[in-house]
């Protein structure tokens, strides 16, 4: 337990507990904003977070948060050798593929946004694709057998995009050569000592691994996920990203390695053909941006859902004083589910691949669609979530009952000493994606067709119910929840650059970490730890990690008609990074995961 309280959290404590709950502004500014709250985060005694175990550091010049220390270490050495953040970027990409491979890729996907020093931004959209021969029906049976299909085995997934985005961002941006980039990704694939993260990811999917013999070889003995301090050699990958590293992205698309996957195709009924290889492309997109009070958000567009969805939330929130109701009020989370409620309602009818669908995103993200959407909100009063239609004119969404659960993915947040950001969420859509290494080539294929409305009116597995515009077609992108995200202060200047995995709970997170440091004025240390909310429309469940509601609020939310429950685990995994007024950076991996946040340049401040 910490006794040394500082002013600012004796403060915050005092204001917290008569109920007005703002952190006092000069906390961001303090030498060590890694300081929990005193006394229960924001009168939070029961929350679990509020000792902080782990923080974030400060540092001038490049900073790098990750979900793994050892590809933050490759990110920053790029830095150092003088390249940028699009640099570092894509040497954190290719060294997560290999000591993250539960969700770093290079059989996936993902999403990237950029705003350079100069204030220019950019999103990249480098998400899977359905193959040629994907039909609309294909996970159609009736008997549920199909739906599987959608989730493990070869013909789960979509045609990988991670490495085209690479190649396109370095082509587009990169300072340094890209043989140089992929370099230390192939040295860590000859040998690693498994850590505790990936001890335990193993070690909770060793059934899924087992069905599959390339899985097996890289990642079991005699049957038995690989125990911390054991070595993980991963030959047939490191072939591959020296494929990569020569060819360019031809290394992955053509040739040897597209050979490999299609005949990982003919062994396990998939889809994926050379000729959707050959014409993959990741591609540039508008990003999404929109004022939140004075400050500017800019987030990813579609096929995301990100950037719309953060956008309507926050754009009905904007309308009521959310800091005078006190954090984690009834009074606050009540406008805050009720907004969240009608944004997923919109998401799931009108969002998705944009070069395939119309949809309304200029409109979703209006400050007028958002004065409407609010005219039907009543204090104290929940819309029951199937009264809440879609709002943006005739839709095909269905109803549904649903499960939600958590999977995996990975983001992580670059600073360099230019002031270029980058934010990249990527992933393989479950942990290990669809459970498929391609033999030979020592990489696993994502799961990420479970993304698109697979099955009309049939939750998927996080329990979204999406609409028809999100159906599937060959060359299709499947609609995403990812959203890296870049917020500028009043000023436009860069303020925060963060994103974090968990499926649909990825927007409400972002969506929580906004609000927290806007609306109550949290550090990044406090809205990082601070504990999350989560609501998807369907099922009409509000989600709160456990202690992160005071009793006596969950009971007045429970007699206002809200049907609560406790996830069995953590909300999301942040990895950002903050720019203090000062000029120094602070980088925070969240303590819900086992990352790191590294500087090339570490300050005076750094904690722990
Ligand atoms: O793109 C999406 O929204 C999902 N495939 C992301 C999956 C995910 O975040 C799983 N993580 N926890």
């Amino acid at each position: 337990m910490r006794t040394a309280y500082t002013l600012p959290c004796v403060l915050l404590l005092i204001v917290s507990i008569i109920g007005l709950a703002a952190c006092a502004d000069h906390s961001r500014q303090s030498e060590d904003i890694s300081q929990p709250a005193s006394g229960g985060f924001f009168g939070l005694h029961q929350w679990e977070l509020q000792q902080g175990r782990s923080a974030g550091v400060y540092g001038s010049g490049g900073m790098i948060s990750t979900t793994d220390r050892i590809a933050a270490e490759v990110g920053i050495e790029m830095l150092r050798r003088g390249g940028n953040a699009i640099d570092a970027a894509v040497a954190v990409q290719f060294a997560l593929a290999v000591v993250n491979p539960e969700a770093g890729n290079i059989g996936g996907g993902g999403f990237m946004l950029l705003r350079m020093a100069d204030g220019a931004t950019a999103a990249l959209d480098f998400r899977e694709k359905a193959p040629l021969k994907a039909t609309r029906d294909m996970y159609v049976t009736g008997d549920g057998a199909a739906a599987k299909a959608g989730i493990i085995g070869a013909l789960a997934a979509g045609v990988p995009g991670s490495v085209a985005g690479m190649w396109e961002a370095h082509q587009r941006f990169g300072l340094r050569p890209w043989a140089e980039l992929l370099q230390p990704a192939a040295n860590l694939a000859e040998g690693i000592v498994v850590h505790d993260r990936l001890a335990r990811s193993l070690q909770s999917h060793e059934s899924v691994l087992r069905k599959n013999a390339e899985a097996s070889n890289a990642f079991l003995v005699n049957g038995q996920a690989l125990r911390v301090g054991d070595r993980l050699e991963q030959k047939r990958l490191a072939e591959t990203l020296l494929r990569i590293k020569r060819y360019g992205k031809d290394g992955f698309y053509r040739g040897r390695t597209a050979e490999l996957i299609v005949s990982e195709m003919r062994r396990g009924n998939g889809i994926i053909s050379l000729d959707d290889l050959a014409r993959y492309r990741a591609v540039w997109r508008k990003p999404v941006a929109f004022r939140y009070r004075d400050h500017t958000v800019i987030t990813m567009p579609p096929p995301s859902s990100g950037g719309a969805t953060m956008a309507e939330i926050l754009n009905i929130l904007e309308g009521y004083d959310i800091r005078s109701m006190g954090y984690h009020s009834a009074e606050h989370i009540h406008y805050w589910t009720e907004a969240v409620k009608r944004a997923f309602a919109d998401r799931n009818a009108y969002l998705a691949d944009p070069d395939f669908a119309e949809q309304p995103t200029d409109r979703m993200i209006s400050d007028a669609y958002a004065s409407e959407r609010r005219k039907r909100i009543r204090a104290g009063s929940p819309t029951p979530s199937e009264q809440i239609r879609p709002g943006l004119g005739p839709t095909d969404a269905a109803d549904p009952a649903i499960s939600p659960r958590q999977q995996h993915t990975t983001h992580y947040s670059i600073v360099d000493k230019q002031g270029n950001a980058v934010a990249v969420t990527t992933t393989l859509n479950s942990l290990y994606g669809s459970g498929v290494m391609v033999k030979g080539a020592g990489f696993l294929l994502n799961n990420e067709m479970d993304d698109f409305t697979t099955d009309p009116g049939k939750p998927n597995q996080f329990g979204l119910v999406q609409g028809n515009r999100n159906a599937i077609a060959p060359e299709k992108r499947m609609l995403s929840s990812m959203s890296p995200t870049i917020m500028l202060g009043p000023a436009g200047d860069l303020e925060l650059v963060t994103g974090s995995p968990g499926g649909p709970t990825i927007i409400t997170t972002v969506v929580q970490l906004i609000s927290d440091i806007v609306d109550f004025e949290m550090n990044l240390f406090q809205a990082t730890v601070a504990p999350r909310l989560h609501h998807q429309q369907l099922p009409d469940v509000l989600h709160y990690e456990t202690g992160g509601v005071r009793p006596e609020v969950l009971a007045r939310l429970n007699a206002l008609g809200y049907k609560t429950e406790a996830w069995p685990m953590f909300q999301g995994e942040t990895q950002s990074i903050m720019r203090l007024p000062d000029g120094r950076l602070y980088g925070m991996a969240d303590p819900r995961g086992g990352g790191a946040a590294l500087s090339d340049a570490v300050m005076k401040g750094s904690f722990r």
